[in-house]
C-alpha cells in the first residue's frame, strides 16, 4: 500500500469502503497468522513511576495516588492464572519504575520460568542495556515498548521532563531488539493535537522498525492528568484504531496485533471482537489482582471492575463467537521467526 492510499483510507467515510478494508485485513490475517487468537495475560505489578507524562494516570505528579509493587509472592500468584488457563505469555508492566533492583526482576523472570514455563513479556518503561541484557539472559522473551507518536513536537508535548527524547525511546526498541527479545510498540490514536498525517509515519515507523507486535489504541482523557482537559481535534477516533489495525495487518501481514484494551474500554467489551474482526490476532487480558487494579488507572476504564476470572471467559466466548480459536503455547510473532531465521 502506498502512503497515499492509506492516507485515503484513513481519511474514507464510505462504510462500505471502510467495511471492505477491514475485511481485507481479515482475510489477509487468516492467510498469514492463522485462526488462533493468543491470550496474553497482563500483570500490572507496579504503579510507581518516575515520569511525567502528560497523558497518563500514574504520572508522578499525582502525588495523591497510593502507589504498590507487588511482592514476588503475589506475582507468582497471579501467574498461576495463566498457567491454569492455559495462557501461554504473561506480560509484566509497571511504570517507569526504578524502585526495584535489576536482580529483583531477574528473580522474578526466573522464578516465573521455572515454575510455569510461561512466555515473559517486559514492559517496564525506557530501561537501559545492562538491565535488558540481564534480563534476557534470566529467560525474558519479549520487550514492549509503544512510542507513542512519531510525530516529534506532539511527543514532547507528551513526555516533558528528563525522559523526552523520541530517539532515547527508539533506541530502546533497537537495543531490545539486537539482544534478540521479540519487539512490541504501538501509539494512541486521538492524542490531542495528533494529525491524520503523522499516523502515516507510525504506520512507516512500525515498518522501519521491524516491529513483531503493534499495539494500537485510542487515547482515552484521564480527568486528573494535564492532557485530560485539552479538546481533540481527530474524529471518529475509535474507526481510526480499527481502521490503522486494517492497515498495518495489511501492511505487516506476520505481526501480531492486539485488539487492545483501551478499544474495549471506548467500546465495552465488543472493541475486542471488533479489533479482531479487522486484523488482531491477540487479546492481553489483565489479571492483576481486583484490589490493585484500581490504583493502574493509566485511564479510567470499567474493565477494572471486572474480575480476572470473568475477564478471560468473556474473551474466550468472543473468541468462540468471531469463529475463531483459542490459542495454546507460546503464540510467537511470525515476524519475529522470520527474522531470526534470516540471520
Ligand atoms: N489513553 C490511552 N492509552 C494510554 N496509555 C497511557 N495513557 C493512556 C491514555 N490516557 C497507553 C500508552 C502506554 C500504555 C501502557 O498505555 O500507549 O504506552
Amino acid at each position: 500500500m502506498t502512503s497515499d492510499e492509506i492516507f485515503e483510507h484513513l481519511r474514507e467515510r464510505d462504510v462500505n469502503k471502510i467495511i471492505e478494508l477491514y475485511r481485507k485485513a481479515d482475510k489477509i490475517r487468516e492467510k498469514y497468522v492463522g485462526n488462533k487468537v493468543f491470550l496474553r495475560g497482563i500483570i500490572e505489578f507496579s504503579n510507581y513511576c518516575n515520569n511525567t507524562c502528560s497523558y497518563c494516570g500514574l504520572n508522578s505528579n499525582r502525588p495523591g495516588l497510593k502507589r504498590y509493587r507487588m511482592s514476588i509472592d503475589e506475582i507468582i500468584s497471579a501467574a498461576r492464572i495463566c498457567a491454569e488457563h492455559n495462557i501461554g505469555t504473561v506480560v509484566l508492566q509497571s511504570g517507569q519504575d526504578h524502585g526495584f533492583s535489576v536482580d529483583w526482576m531477574v528473580e522474578v523472570i526466573r522464578k516465573i520460568k521455572k515454575e510455569f514455563g510461561l512466555v515473559v513479556t517486559l514492559s517496564l518503561g525506557q530501561r537501559d542495556y545492562h538491565e535488558l541484557k540481564e534480563w534476557k539472559a534470566a529467560g525474558a522473551d519479549r520487550y514492549f515498548l509503544r512510542f507513542e507518536t512519531s510525530d516529534d513536537e506532539l511527543y514532547k508535548k507528551l513526555h516533558p521532563g528528563k525522559n523526552a527524547s523520541f530517539t532515547d525511546r527508539i533506541k530502546v526498541l533497537e537495543m531490545a531488539k539486537s539482544l534478540g527479545y521479540e519487539i512490541g510498540s504501538g501509539i494512541m490514536i486521538g492524542i490531542p493535537g495528533q494529525k491524520l498525517e503523522s499516523l502515516l509515519d507510525d504506520i512507516a515507523l512500525f515498518n522501519e522498525l521491524d516491529v513483531d507486535m503493534i499495539g494500537v489504541g485510542p487515547y482515552i482523557p484521564h480527568p486528573e492528568t494535564e492532557l485530560g482537559k485539552q479538546k481533540i481535534q481527530l474524529q471518529n477516533v475509535d474507526e481510526l484504531v480499527y481502521k490503522v489495525i486494517a492497515i498495518t495487518r495489511i501492511t505487516k501481514p506476520y505481526t501480531n496485533i492486539p485488539a487492545t484494551t483501551a478499544l474495549a474500554t471506548v467500546n465495552f467489551l465488543d472493541g475486542y471482537k471488533k479489533g479482531l474482526m479487522c486484523g488482531a490476532n491477540v487479546i492481553m487480558p489483565n489479571i492483576t489482582p481486583i484490589h490493585y487494579k484500581s490504583l493502574y488507572e493509566i485511564y479510567p476504564t470499567r474493565l477494572s471492575k471486572l474480575s480476572e476470572e470473568e475477564l478471560i471467559q468473556k474473551i474466550k466466548s468472543f473468541i468462540i463467537e468471531c469463529d475463531r480459536e483459542v490459542g495454546k503455547g507460546r503464540g510467537d510473532s511470525l515476524n519475529f521467526l522470520r527474522r531470526r531465521e534470516a540471520f
